[in-house]
């Protein structure tokens, strides 16, 4: 992959964020930490509904938002996409609360014309059938039923929307904001040289994460969208433009909804207090369990992940217990003998994750633990 994509008018690129769990492994922190510290036009949420619930320490004051993309809390354009099912009444509380807590949205939020929206009828079906499979019920997987069905709702058909909507088609390749691209000023634009007409470099954030992919996960213990590369793809992007891929992983794992999850052993329910491991929609408590090797190698490769986080090692320091679930067995880590330092411990297993990765061609340097609640 070239990492950029010349297309005669712009040069585009795509760095993608996606969670290789059960979601809730900190996207948000990831997406938030690169818009800080990388430049980009424009943020994207490429899947799910306000199912989801980003958690973003911003300038010392906790936000969650459902739906809008973190890009917003840099002033950068974030878009909600073709991939996404959006909740009208949820999206004009989330503009307020961000208006309320200080960051500007005016002109930074927009839907893309062929998302869909989630009707009310959406989710009081997901509140009533919803609880077989444990949804958040907020009508996500009724509303991507009617899409694909073809009886659902375009954000285009709501006058409510139409300030935010745009089309990402003329987004991506033809922005030169206030004009549409006509062969005239294509052409004095090319005389200018490829940056005269677009320069697009885009984040493409995810909802939920692959064990809950609708085709990747736990059928049908799993939401109704494409939570991996791939979907992000599906808002418009050729393959061609994708530069990095930030793999988000939590340095054990955590999922909420109806199947059973977490084994038995105190060792858990300690690190779902320390973690405050509680759903940021619905509040509900999250099932604990070790990090398992061949989930998080799965979605390495078929995400195409170049570089990996693995957060709230905090969270295992704090209790003490080191240890990963590989090939089905649980392999703990100490350093040996009576005298071992939790340091130590935790050494082996970063050292023994390290190694497992450098198998996938992910080297030392892409790989982030991180323990802060705002960086990696
Ligand atoms: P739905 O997406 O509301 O239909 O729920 C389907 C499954 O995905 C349930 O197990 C939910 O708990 C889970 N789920 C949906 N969104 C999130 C999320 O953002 N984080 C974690 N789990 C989620
Ligand atoms: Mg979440």
């Amino acid at each position: 992959m070239g990492g950029v994509l010349p297309c005669g008018s712009c040069m585009l690129r795509v760095d993608v964020v996606v969670d290789l769990q059960y979601g809730d492994c900190g996207k948000g922190k990831v997406t938030h930490h690169l818009s800080r510290t990388k430049k980009y036009t424009h943020v994207l949420r490429y899947n799910g509904g306000c199912n989801a619930g980003h958690t973003i320490f911003h300038k010392g004051k906790k936000f969650v938002t459902h739906q809008i993309p973190a890009g917003v809390f840099f002033g950068v354009r974030s878009i909600i996409g073709s991939g996404c099912v959006v909740s009208v009444e949820q999206f004009f509380k989330e503009i307020q609360m961000l208006e309320a807590g200080g960051v500007r949205t005016k002109g930074k939020i927009f839907i893309a014309t062929n998302a869909h929206v989630i009707t009310p009828a959406n989710k009081a079906e997901d509140r009533k059938r919803g609880g077989r499979i444990g949804t958040t019920g907020q009508g996500n997987g009724p509303a991507y039923r009617d899409k694909y069905g073809r009886t659902g709702v375009r954000a285009e058909s709501l006058k409510r929307l139409k300030p935010y909507l745009i089309d990402m088609y003329d987004e991506w390749f033809y922005t030169e904001r206030s004009r549409r691209v006509t062969p005239s000023n294509l052409s004095r634009a090319q005389s200018r040289g490829v940056e005269g007409l677009n320069n697009v470099t885009i984040l493409a954030e995810g909802a939920q994460g692959f064990g809950l992919d609708i085709d990747w996960g736990d059928y049908p213990f799993v939401t109704s969208s494409h939570c991996t590369t791939a979907g992000a793809l599906l808002n418009g992007l050729p393959p061609s433009a994708v530069r990095d891929v930030w793999g988000v992983a939590k340095i054990y794992e955590t999922y909420v909804g109806s199947k059973r999850f977490q084994p038995k052993g105190k060792v858990f329910d300690q690190i779902g207090d320390i973690g405050e491991e509680f759903g940021a929609t619905t509040g509900r408590r999250r099932q604990v369990n070790w990090m398992n090797m061949q989930t998080l190698e799965r979605a390495i490769r078929m995400n195409g992940v170049t570089h990996v986080v693995f957060n709230k090692v905090d969270v295992l320091r704090t209790v003490g217990q080191w240890a990963v679930i590989d090939q089905g067995k649980v392999v703990e880590f100490s350093a040996g003998g009576g005298s071992a330092s939790g340091g130590k411990t935790e050494k082996s297993m970063q050292d023994f994750i390290t190694k497992r990765l450098k198998t996938l061609d992910i080297p030392r340097n892409k790989i982030f633990f991180s323990e802060s609640k705002d960086r990696i």
